[in-house]
This record gives structure tokens, C-alpha cells and sequence, in this order.
């Protein structure tokens, strides 16, 4: 069986609970899936899994910034086993702000350079993922099916 890793960062529990989505959606597909926050990751295990997710949201008003508990891992990102490995980015944020949904942006150029395959374009949640239901699905599915 496939196994799937989604690492989170969340703040107020959006994304935690789009990560949770997602992965009800992978393990209906038969993918034997782990879901953990990013605080509790221990960085070179994505070599255990096929398929890696970060979701991430976005804060800061001038710049980028990544969700608090995401910046050490993102920061020692270049440790991560993730070369030739399949990987997808998703994240919570509000397109009100100047960089919308940034953090999937900055995880995806991360992931391109230390030799990730991105399986699908990120995905990127403007507001509230009740609201996402059938786009976290779909993406879910096509992850799930890379
Ligand atoms: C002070 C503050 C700054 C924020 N900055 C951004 C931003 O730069 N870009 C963005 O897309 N969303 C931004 N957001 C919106 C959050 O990312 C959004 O509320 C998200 O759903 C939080 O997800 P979480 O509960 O998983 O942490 C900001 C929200 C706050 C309160």
C-alpha cells in the first residue's frame, strides 16, 4: 500500500482541518496516510513515504511569512528527504492580503529546489475551507492519483 505523509502548520485551525480533509480523502482512495503537525515532525522521515503534503498558512502584512510552528522546518528544509519524491502544497489564507497564500508559494520553490516533484499546482484556500469542500477534494483526488 501507497503511504502518504501530510505535514501542517496551522494557527487557527484551518488548514489543520483541510490536512484532515485531505486525508480522509487519500485513505478512501487506499492510501495508508499519516497526518502530523509540523511541531511534531521529525525531519528525513519523508523517506518512509511515497507522497508527501505540506499545508501551510500564510501571515505577515509586507512580506511572506510562513505559519509560526513552519519556520524551523522550512528553514532546515534542505535536510528533507524529498529528492524524486512526489509532493503537493495547500494552504489557508485570505486574498486580501498582498501575498496570497505566500507560504504555498515559498513551500513550492523550496520543494522544486531540493528536487521534490510538485504532482499538482498548490492549493491555495481564500477564506474559509468549508467554503473549498469540492476543490480540496478534487485536489485531494488528483494527488492521490499521481
Ligand atoms: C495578521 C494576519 C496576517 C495574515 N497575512 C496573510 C497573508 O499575508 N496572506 C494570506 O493569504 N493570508 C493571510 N492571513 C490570513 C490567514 O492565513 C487565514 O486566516 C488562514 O485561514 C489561517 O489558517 P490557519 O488557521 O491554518 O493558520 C493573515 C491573517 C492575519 C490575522
Amino acid at each position: 500500500m501507497a503511504r502518504a505523509l501530510i505535514i501542517f502548520g496551522s494557527t487557527t485551525g484551518n488548514t489543520e482541518n483541510t490536512a484532515e480533509r485531505i486525508g480522509g480523502i487519500l485513505s478512501a482512495k487506499g492510501l495508508e496516510v499519516t497526518v502530523e503537525n509540523v511541531s511534531d515532525v521529525t525531519l528525513g522521515n519523508e523517506s518512509d513515504y511515497d507522497l508527501v503534503l505540506y499545508g501551510c498558512s500564510t501571515w505577515g502584512e509586507d512580506e511572506i511569512e510562513l505559519q509560526d510552528d513552519f519556520i524551523d522546518y522550512y528553514e532546515a528544509m534542505d535536510k528533507a528527504a524529498l529528492s524524486g519524491k512526489k509532493v503537493g502544497v495547500f494552504g489557508c489564507g485570505d486574498s486580501a492580503y498582498t501575498y496570497f497564500c505566500g507560504a504555498v508559494d515559498a513551500i513550492e520553490e523550496k520543494v522544486r529546489q531540493i528536487g521534490g516533484k510538485l504532482v499538482a499546482e498548490g492549493l491555495k484556500i481564500d477564506g474559509e475551507p468549508d467554503d473549498y469542500e469540492a476543490e480540496i477534494d478534487a485536489w485531494a483526488e488528483q494527488v492521490a492519483a499521481a
